[in-house]
């Protein structure tokens, strides 16, 4: 596909310069990760973070997931914790966030973290934002690169569509590998997830070998994303749907449906990983045609399914 946004950069040692410089001038960066994309400032400076908060229209109640490089980078803004340890050095880089609680001598803008005594943090996988990241001192404040309770991007052109100019640079990774955005964990007591993601409940069980909650009705919450509206396309939503009508969107999964100019199925064959990756792509596309409706039909609730089920049930809020 033609490139038409000339904000979108193509990552060789010349912008890869041009992009930490920009970071270091407190400027905003759009930048792929193996999630979703994500719209990236400095995350000790509070004049970088309400650039943030003032381009994406977010609350500032809602807490942004500081970006590192690995522990060392870490070890001055959070407290770590055996339950950290363990899921650190079985999922990191990768996409998982952890909830640890924050340091007095933390240097992370209060602004960033809603000033809770928590911080949500996460090691992404993605090769040039681990470049990135480590020629930088200091973490990366990365919330999804869309405009606050719409749809995540998961291509460099899906950041362009949301912030036209007003974002200078956008690197192009490339489609994001999953497609949905991380697995957040609370570990500063009992561990308990907060948002679901491709790294589900049983895998993390394994992994701490202990029973994990996923926290549906907790009365404190603690991710506001976890709340109300989020990730909508803007447009009616119903869910697990057998049929459609002709003027309606048809989001399917599996083989089982007729092809059809309005039936877009998120995976042939019924492949709930392939589904993940094209879920928001294709809320996105359907939006683009002007539907009014969008029907979908059931998606089975394992594995990334789990996550599928929580973002389309949030999406038709
Ligand atoms: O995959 C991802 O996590 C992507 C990529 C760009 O890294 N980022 C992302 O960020 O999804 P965002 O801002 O769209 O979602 C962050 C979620 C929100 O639901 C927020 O409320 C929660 O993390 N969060 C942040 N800090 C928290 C904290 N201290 N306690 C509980 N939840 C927190
Ligand atoms: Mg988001």
């Amino acid at each position: 596909m033609k490139n038409i946004y000339s904000n979108i950069l193509k990552v060789n040692n010349r912008v890869l310069s041009k992009i930490i410089n920009s970071l270091k001038k407190k400027e905003l960066v759009g930048v792929p990760t193996e999630t979703v994309y994500g719209l990236a400032g400095n995350a000790y400076s509070s004049k970088s973070v309400k650039k943030i908060y003032h381009l994406k229209k977010r609350p500032y109640k809602n807490p942004l997931i500081i970006h590192y490089y690995n522990l060392k980078y870490l070890k001055n803004d959070v407290e770590f914790n055996k339950n950290f340890f363990k899921l650190y050095k079985k999922f990191s880089p990768g996409p998982i966030t952890f909830i640890l609680k924050r340091k007095k001598k933390s240097q992370l803008s209060n602004i960033a973290t809603a000033k809770l005594k928590t911080v949500a943090v996460r090691f992404p996988k993605n090769k040039v934002l681990r470049k990135i990241l480590k020629s930088l001192n200091f973490p990366l404040a990365i919330p999804s690169a869309n405009k606050s309770t719409r749809i995540s991007p998961v291509s460099a052109e899906d950041v362009a569509q949301e912030f036209k100019s007003s974002l200078k640079i956008i690197v192009n990774g490339g489609p994001c590998k999953i497609g949905l955005e991380s697995t957040v964990v609370d570990l500063t007591s009992k561990p308990k997830i907060l948002r679901p993601g491709l790294i589900g409940p049983t895998t993390i069980s394994k992994a701490l070998n202990k029973k994990i909650k996923i926290n549906q009705s907790s009365k404190i919450i603690k991710a506001p994303g976890m709340l109300k509206r989020h990730y909508s396309p803007g447009i009616p939503m119903r869910l697990n749907q057998k049929k459609a009508k002709k003027q309606e969107a048809f989001v399917v999964f599996g083989k089982k449906f007729k092809k059809g100019k309005n039936i877009f199925n998120l995976s042939y064959k019924s492949s709930l990983n392939e589904a993940a990756k094209n879920l928001y792509k294709t809320l996105r596309l359907i939006k683009n045609k002007k539907y009014k409706i969008i029907c979908v039909c059931s998606i089975p609730k394992t594995g990334i399914g789990l996550a599928i089920n929580d973002r389309l049930a949030k999406a038709a809020k």
